[in-house]
Parts: structure tokens; C-alpha cells; sequence
């Protein structure tokens, strides 16, 4: 662990540090307590970066934002950006996040991840019924309730989406009244919110997670770790 620790602190140096969905800051403080002396917290739940704030035990600054649609260019060139536990598979889409993060020059990433073995049917199916159940919906139908959609105008259904490798639930109205009034509330036609994804989760194996970075012309410098969860040090491709 020693020497996994150092090849992480290695990696990262002296660079301003991004934590992409601290959550509670404990896996950041025992993996690498970093050295820089610029540590930003960015997370949707403002309650969590204050508790990460106290685990860490250190000065560092703090974003209550999305990642998925904050502005990268607020970033210092050199910035080592780091994604623990599998946040990684809260992104719709990680190729354009992949292409954020390039825009940054000179810009590092870490990600903390579980992997599976293979990716086949027997390996899905259990994860899809743990996905499938009340507490889980609940959770990620929050915001839709919130635009005061109720869980009687459509399903909610969970699928595996096999090119992207990750599970995904989707809401799809069956209330036509429910459909029109969110498009209307959202200014855009009915069609495009009929099916909405609710939300993503990575579920990948470890050649076909090599496979993403590569398309969003990103590479895999080094990894560490159990096989089934590692830390993966990632760079801009050369030559991209
Ligand atoms: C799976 S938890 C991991 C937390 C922490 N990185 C760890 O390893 O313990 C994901 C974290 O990302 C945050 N998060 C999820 N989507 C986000 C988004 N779009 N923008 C900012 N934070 C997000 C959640 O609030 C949560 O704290």
C-alpha cells in the first residue's frame, strides 16, 4: 500500500488538486493527503463538503457545483483532478468529460473504480435487481418529483446499456397530461423527455474502461490495487 501511496502522491506532485464529488473527504485523506498546498472540494451536496472540509483537517477551497456542467477553464493549467469511488459512474456522459478535463493543459487524472470480471449476463443480472428497488427509485426520482412529476404518470426501468457499460434508469411516461406538462416546463417537445434517463453507473470491465479512455483520446499511465477496485492514473494521450 506503501508504495502505491507513493506512486499516487508522485502522479499528483505539487499540483493544484480538483476533487470531483469529495463525498466525505475519509478515502482522499487515507489514500493521498495531498501535498499541494491548492485543494478544491466540488460537490453537489453542500452538507458533504463541509464534513469532507473536517476529515480532511486542512484549509481548502470548496465548490457546491455539478461537475458535469461547470466551467473547467476556472482551472489552473497542471491541475491534478481526482474522482474516488466510483464518481466516475455519475457522469451521463465521460467521453465529454474526458474532453473537459483535456481542455485543462497539462491536466492529470485520478479515478478510483471497480471493475468487473467480464461484463457477462450472470455478472449483470444481480447488479440490475439490486438496482431495482424502492429506496434506489426514490433517490434518483427526487429531482423529477421536485418539477412535481409523480411516480404514478410513467416507470421507472433499469437496463444495462451494454456499448457504454453501465446501468442506467430510465423514466418513461405514460401519463400524456404529466409528459406535456413537463415539456412545457422544461420549453422543449414531448418526444425528447418520453424516455428520461435518471440516472448512470459505470459497470465496466477493466479492458473495456482502457477502451473509453482511449476514445476520449485519454491514457491510462498506471493502475493499482485489488482487480476488482484499483486507482487508475490517467493522462492526455501523446501526440493527441
Ligand atoms: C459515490 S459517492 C463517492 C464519494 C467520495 N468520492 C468517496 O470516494 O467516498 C459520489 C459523490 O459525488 C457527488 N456527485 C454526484 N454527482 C455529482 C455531480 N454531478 N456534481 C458534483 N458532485 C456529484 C455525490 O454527492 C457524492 O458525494
Amino acid at each position: 500500500m506503501e508504495a502505491n501511496q507513493e506512486k499516487l502522491r508522485a502522479f499528483i506532485g505539487q499540483r493544484p488538486v480538483v476533487v470531483l464529488g469529495c463525498g466525505n473527504g475519509r478515502k482522499l485523506a487515507f489514500l493521498a493527503p495531498p501535498r499541494s498546498k491548492s485543494i478544491t472540494l466540488v460537490d453537489l451536496s453542500e452538507r458533504l463538503i463541509r464534513e469532507a472540509e473536517r476529515n480532511l483537517g486542512f484549509k481548502v477551497k470548496a465548490m457546491n457545483a455539478d461537475f458535469e456542467s461547470m466551467d473547467f477553464s476556472v482551472f489552473d493549467p497542471g491541475t491534478a483532478f481526482v474522482m474516488l469511488g466510483g464518481t466516475l459512474g455519475n457522469l451521463g456522459d465521460i467521453r465529454s468529460f474526458l474532453g473537459k478535463i483535456r481542455e485543462v493543459p497539462s491536466s492529470r487524472l485520478v479515478l478510483g473504480l471497480e471493475f468487473l470480471e467480464k461484463n457477462g449476463p450472470d455478472e449483470i443480472s444481480p447488479i440490475l435487481r439490486e438496482y431495482d428497488n424502492e429506496t434506489g427509485f426514490g433517490f434518483v426520482f427526487g429531482p423529477l418529483a421536485s418539477l412535481g412529476v409523480r411516480r404514478q404518470d410513467g416507470e421507472i426501468q433499469v437496463s444495462f446499456n451494454r456499448s457504454e457499460s453501465r446501468v442506467e434508469e430510465h423514466f418513461v411516461f405514460s401519463d400524456a397530461r404529466a409528459l406535456e406538462r413537463l415539456a412545457n416546463l422544461a420549453g422543449v417537445e414531448a418526444d425528447k423527455v418520453r424516455r428520461m434517463l435518471l440516472s448512470s453507473s459505470l459497470k465496466t470491465t477493466f479492458p473495456e474502461f482502457c477502451a473509453i479512455l482511449e476514445s476520449g483520446k485519454m491514457e491510462l499511465v498506471d493502475s493499482f490495487g485489488k482487480r476488482a477496485s484499483r486507482i487508475c492514473l490517467v493522462e492526455r494521450s501523446p501526440n493527441q
